[in-house]
């Protein structure tokens, strides 16, 4: 669906957004490089695609406060929560009292009891180990009729294939599972750091699909100079967190499924990293990251 008409500098051309702007501007930085500059509508905007441009722009604080726009207004209260309130002193309590109160190591430990019933999800995978037939006969008689349905498209073939790899993953994190908290035995928080093929398989998931693929939008809050451009002030910043994790000069095969890929490595997913951020990085990132 097109409803949106950009400008990309500097050459002024005009163009059609989708409802996927993650994907269009991956697209437009095939041709306009890891920094080009566009206007959305009235408003000036910069979009950032590549690792080195991600740790120079995050890590500046003349980035500290989001874009407000009319749907930030909508949804957040007038843009005052901590996730869109301007940076200052009330966004520097508010994140304090999420640091102190929602994620500190005290909060962490009350919390615990509950998610430990969470974690038994260890007992749901061996069922699925169990019955990948039935499974796989849950999903063909499920098959929509309704023509916009990828299933629909798929054969019996495709899906028994789609199956094999992801049952494979899933054997393999069971087997790890069995190995090192021990058969018929629950998953303890404990376990989890020891639990490496089921962390690469969980960073992977980060990769290829992250939940905010691009970054809740910032502003600079002065005109400044990243990678070599000046950016004016209230200029709007997003990083393509999707895009970067899909490109072949930072990621082998990146559209393949390979938790190998952060086994044998330091890369994790907290802001250290900047070729995968599914949880932003600097002083606007995720506020749960440790
Ligand atoms: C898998 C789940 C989540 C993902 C992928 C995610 C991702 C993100 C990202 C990408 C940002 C923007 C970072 C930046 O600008 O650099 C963000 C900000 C934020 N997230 Fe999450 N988040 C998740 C879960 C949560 C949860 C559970 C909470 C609260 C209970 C939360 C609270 C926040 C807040 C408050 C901010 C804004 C921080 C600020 O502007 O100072 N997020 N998150």
């Amino acid at each position: 669906m097109h409803h949106l008409v950009l400008k990309v500098g500097p050459y002024s051309v005009t163009f059609y957004i989708s409802d996927r702007l993650h994907e269009d501007f991956f697209h437009l930085a095939k041709t306009h490089g890891p920094l080009f500059s566009l206007c959305l509508g009235q408003k000036p905007a910069i979009v950032i695609s590549s690792p080195e441009v991600a740790r120079e722009y995050l890590t500046s604080s003349k980035f500290s406060s989001r874009a407000i726009t009319e749907v930030a207004r909508y949804l957040a209260f007038d843009a005052s929560t901590v996730v869109f309130g301007p940076y200052g002193a009330r966004w520097r309590l508010l994140r304090k009292i999420m640091n102190t109160e929602v994620f500190s190591a005290r909060a962490i430990e009350l919390l615990q009891p509950g998610r430990a019933q969470k974690i038994g999800g260890k007992e749901e995978l061996r069922r699925y180990k169990e019955q990948p037939v039935r499974f796989l006969d849950f999903l063909l008689d499920n098959k929509s009729d309704k023509e916009e349905d990828v299933l629909k498209q798929l054969s019996k073939f495709d899906i028994k294939g789609l199956l094999a790899i992801s049952l494979a993953f899933t054997l393999e994190v069971l087997a790890e599972l069995d190995d090192v908290v021990g058969k018929n035995k629950f998953v303890e928080e404990t376990d989890i750091p020891k639990l490496i093929y089921f962390q690469a398989v969980i960073k992977e998931v980060f990769r290829l699909h992250p939940g905010v693929p691009l970054n809740i939008p910032r502003s600079s809050d002065e005109p400044c100079d990243i990678y070599g451009y000046h950016v004016p002030k209230n200029t709007i910043v997003f990083v393509n967190i999707w895009g970067i994790t899909r490109d072949p000069k930072i990621w082998t095969d990146p559209y393949v499924f390979k938790p190998e890929r952060f086994i044998g490595n330091d890369m994790d997913v907290k802001g250290q990293n900047f070729e995968i951020l599914p949880f932003g990085a600097g002083r606007r990132s995720y506020v749960g990251m440790p």
